[in-house]
């Protein structure tokens, strides 16, 4: 019974939203496919996001860094507790993180911080910018314990700390134009349906863009790290992924509303932007050079008492997170400072980069 009741619900809820979708593309005629992923991912009743219908880890359509286990927040740590040496163990360190999802990384983070490290957790407060009130609600569950140590904003404010992301910015709606064509999403009787135009416009990633230029424009001290997958500076190919259920799909339009779609990351401009906001770029690197280089700084900080000890299940993270046919390549990681000196002394993540010529 309950079954069916659900079964019923989604079916529901997909109609609906791809008859929304039709009826604007009827009415209007076709439209971006930035505008297409933001109804999909994020419709405020119906968005795969929005809904709280997405499920990350092997439970649900597909595993990031944070799903393979605590080991992933528990690194960050302590590169997060470097930078707050780096800002003179300020008493008012913010760790904004944007994407927060289900809360499992910070609770990761505040868990490790709170057992191992006193004098940090005082300093810190924990900010999670998130604008699903569904979303907001699990986190909210999750993370009740640490009291108001975690707040929840739905806009940036002024910070001293860093922002972190991890898969913030491929999930974020993009337009599909390449050599000045853009591919609109159409009606062929009731099927949805790619129809070209000629467009003069180039910027096809609006959205991250402008999240880069509210990050910029509120990080007084500190820094901004992103781990995402995307390119650098190979010639940069719009890739489009859909996946449910770990599986590839081969269009966008198919399951939607119960699938991801996202685009690989064009580090470059998301670089040039953040260079014309003042900030300075801290390092570029994939993520097993960046983990091998805060393990480093970890196993010193963490002063013999390894949090790997004999644990193979903290080994078999360790080795998910780092090998380079499973996470370690297929993520990169670029930071970003602002009034730290961010030039001369790597930060432990950033120690192993062969990309620090990126510095301006
Ligand atoms: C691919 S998931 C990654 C979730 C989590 N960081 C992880 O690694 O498991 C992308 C997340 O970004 C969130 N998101 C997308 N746009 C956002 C925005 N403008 N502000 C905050 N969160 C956003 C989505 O709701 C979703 O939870």
């Amino acid at each position: 019974m309950d079954v069916e009741r659900w079964a019923f619900d989604v079916f529901q809820l997909d109609t609906l939203l791809v008859e929304f979708i039709r009826e604007t593309i009827r009415a209007q005629g076709p439209q971006s496919f930035a505008w297409f992923m933001q109804q999909a991912l994020y419709h405020s009743e119906h968005g795969y996001y929005s809904s709280g219908r997405c499920v990350i880890g092997r439970k649900g359509d597909y595993f990031t860094n944070v799903s393979v286990g605590p080991l992933f927040g528990q690194l960050l740590v302590a590169q997060f507790t470097e930078i707050w040496e780096r800002l003179g163990k300020t008493d008012d360190f913010v760790i904004v993180e944007q994407g927060a999802h289900d809360g499992q990384f910070a609770l990761d983070v505040l868990e490790l911080a709170q057992k191992r490290l006193p004098e940090f957790f005082d300093a810190l407060r924990y900010r999670i910018l998130e604008p699903f009130p569904i979303l907001e609600q699990q986190q909210r569950r999750k993370l009740q314990a640490f009291g108001d140590k975690v707040n929840w904003a739905d806009s940036l404010e002024p910070f001293t700390g860093v922002h972190f992301s991890n898969e913030l910015l491929d999930a974020m709606p993009v337009r599909l134009i390449t050599n000045g064509v853009e591919k609109l999403v159409g009606l062929d009787g009731d099927q949805l349906v790619f129809v070209e135009r000629p467009v003069d416009e180039t910027i096809f990633n609006k959205a991250s863009l402008e999240a880069i230029d509210q990050i910029a424009a509120n990080l007084r001290r500190g820094y901004l790290i992103a781990i995402d997958y995307g390119v650098l500076d190979e010639e940069f190919e719009r890739n489009v992924q859909v996946r449910a259920k770990h599986r590839n799909l081969n269009s966008p339009f198919e399951q939607i509303g119960d699938a991801d779609i996202t685009m690989s990351v064009d580090w470059q401009s998301i670089i040039e932007r953040a260079q014309a906001n003042g900030l300075r770029v801290a390092g570029f690197t994939d993520q097993h050079h960046f983990l091998t280089g805060i393990l480093s700084r970890f196993e010193s900080w963490d002063r013999g008492q390894s949090l790997l000890g004999d644990s193979r299940k903290a080994k078999r993270e360790l080795q998910t997170l780092l090998h380079p046919e499973m996470l370690g390549r297929a993520f990169q990681v670029l930071g970003l400072a602002r009034n730290v000196d961010a030039k001369t002394n790597p930060l432990a993540g950033f120690k192993f980069a062969r990309r620090l010529d990126q510095s301006g």
